[in-house]
């Protein structure tokens, strides 16, 4: 259980060549359901996230990566194969490891926001620490929540923001914690244009200046544009990556797919 808890313990042990990738997969195999209704959703899918990189996910509708970002943050259990997050094997956690890892581990950023009605916007940011029962490092939080400017928004709740100023709080929550890795879920398939490029905005930084590692799914190629690299899934498997991709590049890529 240790290195569930410390992060900094898979740099020096046995997985001591993967400790660059944040997270990877091999042989990952999803399936739902089974005889009429059976899906392959991910047909032994092998990646890595590497880590300090922004990684963009893109497909066709369907082609499984909601279900890959699921599988690696054990938000979903696989079928097959395995997923690791640093050194940390995820399908041999219990599930209240499994809790810990996520709550100190992992940051997630949903399409939609996923904000507590009831909490303020600070309350909301703070929540994953409160619930990991660690302290907030009082500095770090200002300077996250400075760089999002939510510094005048704190006392609101969610229904009292915008949306991009809800999705900058769902990014400061994710930040609050340093976690190993950030999961993004189409994070601005709900936003207008400019608060979706202040959030990618922001996601590029916290690669940037704060040595984050975020991965995220997205249909958009100009938000695609924003990543290191970009992987491409087609019916459940890997297609092909781009790296440092420009947006026609991504277009281009995608119209392959959907070909
Ligand atoms: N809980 C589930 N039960 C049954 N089938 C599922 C479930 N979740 C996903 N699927 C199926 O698995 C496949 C991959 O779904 P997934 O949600 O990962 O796709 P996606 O690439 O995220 O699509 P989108 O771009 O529409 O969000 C689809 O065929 C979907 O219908
Ligand atoms: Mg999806």
């Amino acid at each position: 259980m240790s290195d569930v808890l410390d992060s900094r313990s898979a740099a020096t042990t046995a997985h001591a060549q993967s400790a660059r990738m944040a997270a990877q997969a091999s042989g990952l195999t999803k399936i739902y359901g089974a005889g009429n209704t059976r899906v392959v959703a991910l047909d032994h899918v092998d990646v890595g996230f590497e880590a300090g990189r922004l990684t963009a996910i893109m497909g066709p509708s369907g082609s499984g990566k909601s279900t890959l970002l699921h599988c690696m943050a054990g938000l979903d259990a696989v079928t097959d194969g395995e997923t690791r997050v640093g050194d940390t094997l995820i399908s041999e956690l219990s599930d209240k490891d499994l809790t810990l890892l996520r709550r100190r581990r992992l940051g997630f950023i949903f399409q939609a926001f996923n904000l507590v009605p009831t909490l303020t916007a600070e309350e909301n940011i703070m929540l994953p620490l409160m619930l990991g029962g660690r302290d907030a490092d009082e500095a770090w939080a200002s300077e996250v929540i400075g760089s999002l400017q939510l510094g005048d928004r704190l006392q609101h709740r969610p229904d009292e923001l915008s949306g991009g100023q809800q999705q900058r709080v769902a990014v400061a929550r994710a930040l609050v914690s340093r976690p190993d890795i950030i999961f993004a879920d189409e994070p601005t398939g709900n936003l207008d244009s400019k608060s979706g490029h202040e959030v990618l905005g922001f996601l590029r930084r916290a690669v940037d200046d704060w040595n984050q590692t975020v991965v995220m799914v997205t249909h958009d190629p100009g938000a695609a544009s924003y990543a290191d690299v970009v992987v491409f899934l087609r019916d459940g498997k890997l297609v092909g990556e781009l790296k440092s991709p420009t947006t026609d590049q991504v277009i281009d890529r995608i119209k392959g797919l959907e070909a």
